[in-house]
């Protein structure tokens, strides 16, 4: 009877520990990734791709698109007073992108990490295994996007997943 009890209680404790800990660390988030026009150019995809799904991401959504002025400037408004806005725009509008929704754990700090810091001449010294040092060029032509915070990937997918851009300048997978 005793050992009953004694298992009994055993297997009730195995059962809360496997409801707390599967509640507590299974939490997935999401972000935005853009493959930047220098990215989709350069022929980066595939293993900015790859490199992305090594690491355990889902890429739940995505779309290619040709940004025009108006849609760039919408997406980078925090900019818009900055030295580089311009230039920024031009850039962005320069060939399509591959905008992505990714999915994991703790996502938008993850993507930021396999990104690496915005400046890729930089980057190719600090942080050579980045994507940045990978496919980047400058402080500008860093060929992939990654939002900054929750608040910012969730307005960045809204962004481009909820409004319904014209058909002719969008291919969805
Ligand atoms: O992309 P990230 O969040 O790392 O950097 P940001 O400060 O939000 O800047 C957005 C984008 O503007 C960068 O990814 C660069 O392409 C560009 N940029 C630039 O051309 N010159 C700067 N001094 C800073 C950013
Ligand atoms: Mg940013």
């Amino acid at each position: 009877m005793t050992q009953f009890l004694t298992r009994s209680l055993f297997f009730s404790m195995f059962i809360v520990f496997r409801f707390c800990s599967s509640n507590g660390s299974d939490e997935q988030e999401r972000t935005l990734g853009i493959i930047k026009p220098d990215g989709i150019s350069g022929n980066y995809t595939e293993r900015i791709k790859q490199v992305i799904l090594e690491s355990g991401f889902e890429i739940s959504k995505e779309m290619v698109i040709q940004l025009d002025e108006e849609n760039a400037a919408n997406f980078y408004a925090e900019h818009s007073s900055k030295s580089f806005f311009t230039n920024l725009i031009r850039y962005m509008t320069s060939g399509p992108v591959l905008v992505m929704v990714l999915e994991k754990e703790d996502a938008v700090a993850h993507w930021r990490d396999l990104i690496g810091p915005t400046n890729a001449g930089k980057a190719k010294i600090t942080h050579p295994h980045s994507i940045r040092a990978m496919c980047g060029v400058d402080l500008e032509k860093n060929c992939v996007h990654g939002s900054d915070s929750h608040q910012s990937a969730e307005r960045e997918i809204a962004f481009f997943f909820k409004e319904a851009p014209s058909e002719d300048a969008v291919s969805q997978t």
